[in-house]
């Protein structure tokens, strides 16, 4: 992601936390069931606070807010077009102001390094919504020379409510993908925060009034996926969901959808992404950057270069590179900012990451280095290489969603091709060569939402992401995330008619 040149503070520690309830109407109100459920520090693995449960009783009445501010009578229906950029820029200031309070939060709920937040997250949300605050007021149709003596134009409505589901490992960035197009094309928005990390997202409550966005427009309920999230997506007035996170979950959404209403479904779900590199390299850099595309955020990336293809003949140079950087891979505290990593989200993905791992040495992959837990407090794993793996390893097929590296051999364009295409998923790929021709052939035959030559997990706000096959359906960021966003009304007029 783009790295911006801002000086890094010092985080807070146990920084307060103001808002616990649900965020409807511009208001923060208790849920309606009374229930509530804890947020647990994963660093540490205690509770940080309990958070109001959300369920489908509170995900109706956020829908009847979004409905009322949907109105066409309403001021957010009667706003110009250029004002919600005015919003949107606005909102984008007022994270800038927070960024060191709303930072220190993320880190406490997701136990992500401060210095990825601070920089490459909180770099990527403010760009997200300064880049579609620029869009508000662009977002035009086309005058259509049709058959007939017609006049014909299509206009972009916005779709109406949208209930947008997101996942932990990305909290606020992932928020920001969704509520910032959602909002440029003028609709209204039910979001529900992963259960693991609701606390910068309800903060952001705050901010969106503040921002001056009216009443309903932006609505947050935590809480469960089974229950608020289904919620959502079985919903008869919500028009469109939008989900980031496992394919399990996105087989309920999209049947929910389809049985409810027919409501638009766009998905990020996924991958086993292949990262290739050949002999003719900058294997330094290539090594590096393959390091990275794997551990950075401990794993938890859906474009996770899971699968590292190496070239043969630089196999054994190349993996000695890879193996020795994850030994000096700098695991602990978060919030010191010489870590690299910090902890897993919590203990199911803990204790799924370490069986995956004991099923990669049954399955006779080649430990060479990490496959326990960090000692003491927490969820913290160490950085895992195995060389050897195969396609029919289940660590060379299933996302792992943690430090563990696979590396994989192949010996020509043809073979990695093949193997890298081999798989239900198809979200990104990377090619690391000086030659151009390979490059091309790569990034022609592949099948990838986003191909990377000679880097890795460069994510911005201006060009689009998602999946082939099973890792995705849509787009998001970028001019092609806003036909997501809006309905396309085609209008004929019969200029002759008395
Ligand atoms: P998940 O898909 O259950 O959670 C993501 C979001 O979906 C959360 O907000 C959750 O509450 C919601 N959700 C869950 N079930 C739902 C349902 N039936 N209806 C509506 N919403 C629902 O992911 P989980 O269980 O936390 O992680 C499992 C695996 O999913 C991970 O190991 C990883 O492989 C993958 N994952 C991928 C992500 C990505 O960025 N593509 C993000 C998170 C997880
Ligand atoms: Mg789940």
């Amino acid at each position: 992601m783009a790295a911006p040149a801002v000086p890094l503070p010092e985080p807070i520690r146990n920084p307060e936390i103001k808002y616990t309830q649900l965020f409807i109407n511009n208001e923060y109100v208790d849920c309606v069931s009374g229930k509530t459920f804890p947020t647990i520090n994963p660093s540490t693995g205690e509770k940080i606070i309990d958070i109001q449960e959300g369920d489908k009783a509170d995900i109706d009445k956020a829908v009847e807010a979004a409905k009322e501010a949907f109105k066409d009578s309403s001021p957010w229906r009667q706003m110009n077009a250029s004002t919600r950029g005015v919003l949107l820029n606005k909102l984008a200031d007022l994270l800038e102001r927070d960024r060191l309070y709303i930072s220190s939060l993320e880190v406490m709920d997701n136990g992500k390094p401060f210095r990825d937040m601070y920089l490459n997250d909180y770099s990527m949300i403010l760009n997200t919504i300064r880049y579609y605050a620029g869009w508000t007021d662009k977002i035009c149709g086309k005058t259509i020379p049709v058959d007939g003596p017609f006049f014909c134009y299509t206009k972009h409505e916005p779709v109406g409510i949208c209930g947008q589901i997101i996942p932990w490992n990305f909290p606020l960035a992932m928020l920001s993908w969704k509520i910032a197009p959602a909002l440029a094309c003028g609709n209204c928005v039910v979001l529900k925060p992963a259960e693991q990390t609701p606390l910068t997202a309800l903060y952001i409550g705050t901010l969106i009034k503040e921002a001056g966005f009216p009443p309903g427009v932006v609505n947050i309920v935590p809480g469960y996926g089974p229950t608020a999230g289904a919620a959502i997506s079985s919903h008869p007035d919500i028009n469109k969901v939008a989900f980031t996170g496992s394919t399990e979950a996105r087989q309920l959404i999209m049947e929910a959808a389809a049985k409810s209403n027919l409501k638009r479904v766009t998905l990020e779900l996924g991958g086993k992404s292949p990262n290739v590199v050949f002999a003719d390299a900058d294997l330094d850099f290539a090594a590096e950057m393959s390091h990275q595309a794997l551990f950075y955020n401990m794993g938890q990336c859906c474009t996770a270069g899971s699968r590292t293809y190496v070239q043969e003949e630089i196999y054994e140079e190349f993996t000695k590179k890879l193996i020795n950087r994850a030994k000096n891979r700098v695991v602990g505290d978060p919030l010191d900012t010489k870590n690299e990593s910090g902890p897993q989200i919590d203990e199911e993905q803990y204790k799924k990451i370490l069986s995956l791992i004991e099923s990669g040495v049954k399955e006779g992959a080649k430990l060479e280095c990490g496959g326990k837990a960090v000692e003491g407090k927490g969820y913290f794993i160490e950085p895992t290489v195995f060389t050897g793996v195969t396609e029919d390893m289940t660590i060379g097929k299933q996302e792992i969603f943690g430090p563990v590296q696979q590396i994989l051999k192949f010996k020509t364009m043809e073979e990695v091709i093949e193997k890298a295409n081999n798989t239900s998923y198809g979200l990104a790929a990377a090619i690391f060569t000086k030659d151009l021709g390979k490059a091309v052939t790569f990034t022609n035959k592949v099948k990838a939402g986003t191909v990377w030559v000679n880097i890795y997990n460069w994510i911005t706000a201006q060009s689009p992401f998602g999946g082939f096959k099973m890792s995705g359906v849509g787009r998001e960021l970028g001019e092609y995330g806003l036909a997501q966003y809006t309905e396309v009304k085609n209008v004929i007029i019969n200029p002759m008619a008395k």
